[in-house]
């Protein structure tokens, strides 16, 4: 394990305008590529990426960062160039991974559901921490590296039963939820793996849930792969060279109280230094969330049932993350002025009254044809997108500094009928 040094510090613009973003460059973005639009900061994701780096200079750490939270191509080439390793979930997010550059070793490839294919894509590939997450999957991956003869570094995905103050459909560390071994089962799993010649241990990994604004957990759970490695050390493996403590680091949507890269460093990492280990973790949040605004125009003012509703172009098939979390997301005018404030309701076009950007939100006076930010769209936005209600999904916008390029184009309405067919060409029967 080694420290990846920053390859650079993002110059330009950060920490202005519109939570860092320039509003007249959001407005060229709108008007050029029309709404909605996902527009990131590259200057915004490294100076997360630098804020936590420093902060865990202490002990030799990588950041890989989860690719999950945000796949553009742009975003990914990024946080590689800035010596970020890759937390992958799927070989779709294998693909995504070395297609931007990333190096198979600084790979890790955690999931439940993990297909013997996609064991095979990744033990061929050589990816550097594949962590099992059940004794059957072990069973897949010790049958798929002796067929392909080929030495695998694996880790172990622990259950490390800590719980986490999240939304209930991100809490991922108790023993209650689908991921990882077990905590009593970690051992037997661990000696398992030591045995088969082909496969070496090298890491334990948790997650413990997402957007967590509490450093304890993550201390709590810490102390308890400590535990493991000194009972894995004591049955005589030492091949484990790593701790990876997860993703889940929690941002500030609105009010809420995020950890500083710091509270979070000194919650982890000095056992880990203590142990003589590496220090990895797989923040996606916490790198992209606040670097990304989701751009919509509205299009219609309406009035009915004692509600003020602004329709905008953009729906829950864009950003699904306020009508599925209850999630709150700032939303800002782009245009300026001093304007009287209202209560409204901001919704989508989508057939489905869940269809909403934000309820009962105070909102200054906006006119049809104005452009609005959705903060903090960065992070499970585009990635999260359908195309439902048949929609083609918006484009993803890259800024450097006073520039911009188009890193994903819209879809098109002839992208939505791909891989269907009016006259089959083949026929089946059982
Ligand atoms: N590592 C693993 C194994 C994960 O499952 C996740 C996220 C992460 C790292 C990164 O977590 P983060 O640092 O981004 O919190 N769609 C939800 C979030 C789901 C998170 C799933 N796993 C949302 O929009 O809030």
């Amino acid at each position: 394990m080694h420290v990846v040094r920053p390859a650079q510090r993002g110059g330009g613009r950060v920490g202005t305008g519109i939570l860092g973003f320039d509003p007249a460059l959001l407005r060229s973005i709108a008007d050029r590529v029309g709404t909605p639009v996902y527009v990131y900061s590259a200057n915004l994701i490294r100076a997360q990426y630098h804020a936590l780096h420093d902060a865990l200079s202490d002990v030799p750490h990588r950041i890989c960062y989860s690719v999950k939270a945000n796949g553009n191509l742009g975003v990914l080439k990024v946080l590689k160039e800035l010596g970020a390793g890759a937390d992958i979930v799927s070989v779709g997010e294998l693909r995504r991974a070395l297609a931007a550059g990333f190096e198979a070793d600084a790979i890790v490839f955690s999931g439940v559901g993990k297909t013997a294919a996609e064991l095979e894509d990744a033990i061929r590939t050589g990816v550097g921490f594949l962590n099992i997450e059940s004794a059957a999957e072990l069973d897949v991956v010790i049958a798929v590296a002796r067929k392909r003869q080929k030495p695998s570094h694996v880790g172990i995905r622990v259950n490390p039963d800590v719980a986490t103050e999240t939304h209930p459909y991100t809490r991922t560390g108790e023993k209650t939820a689908k991921f990882g071994v077990p905590y009593d089962e970690v051992v037997a799993v661990a000696q398992r793996i030591a045995a088969e010649p082909l496969l070496n241990l090298r890491g334990l990994a948790m997650h413990l849930g997402s957007q967590i604004t509490d450093v304890e957990p993550y201390h709590h759970g810490t102390v308890k792969l400590l535990e493991l490695v000194t009972a894995l050390r004591a049955s005589g493996i030492t091949t484990i060279e790593a701790l990876d403590v997860g993703g889940g680091l929690g941002v500030r949507y609105h009010n809420e109280k995020a950890p500083s890269p710091k509270a979070f460093a000194d919650a982890v990492a000095p056992a880990v230094k203590q142990a003589g280990l590496g220090l990895m973790c797989e923040p996606g949040r916490y790198l992209v969330a606040n670097a990304g605004v989701l751009l919509t125009r509205v299009l219609y003012r309406k009035h009915s049932g004692g509600k003020e509703f602004v329709v905008v172009d953009a729906g829950m098939t864009d950003f699904v993350r306020p009508s599925h979390y209850n999630a709150h997301h700032d939303i800002v005018p782009l245009r300026d002025g001093n304007r009287p404030e209202e209560t409204v309701n901001i919704v989508g076009p989508i057939c489905e009254s869940g269809d909403f950007l934000a309820l009962d939100r105070k909102l200054p006076a906006v006119v049809a044809g104005e452009y609005l930010a959705v903060l903090g769209a960065g992070a499970y936005g585009f990635v999260m997108s359908s195309t439902y209600n048949q929609r083609p999904r918006p484009p993803e916008v890259l800024v450097e500094g006073d520039r911009y390029y188009v890193a994903r184009q819209r879809e098109t309405l002839e992208d939505l009928l791909r891989g269907e067919v009016l006259e089959p060409t083949t026929w089946y029967r059982a």
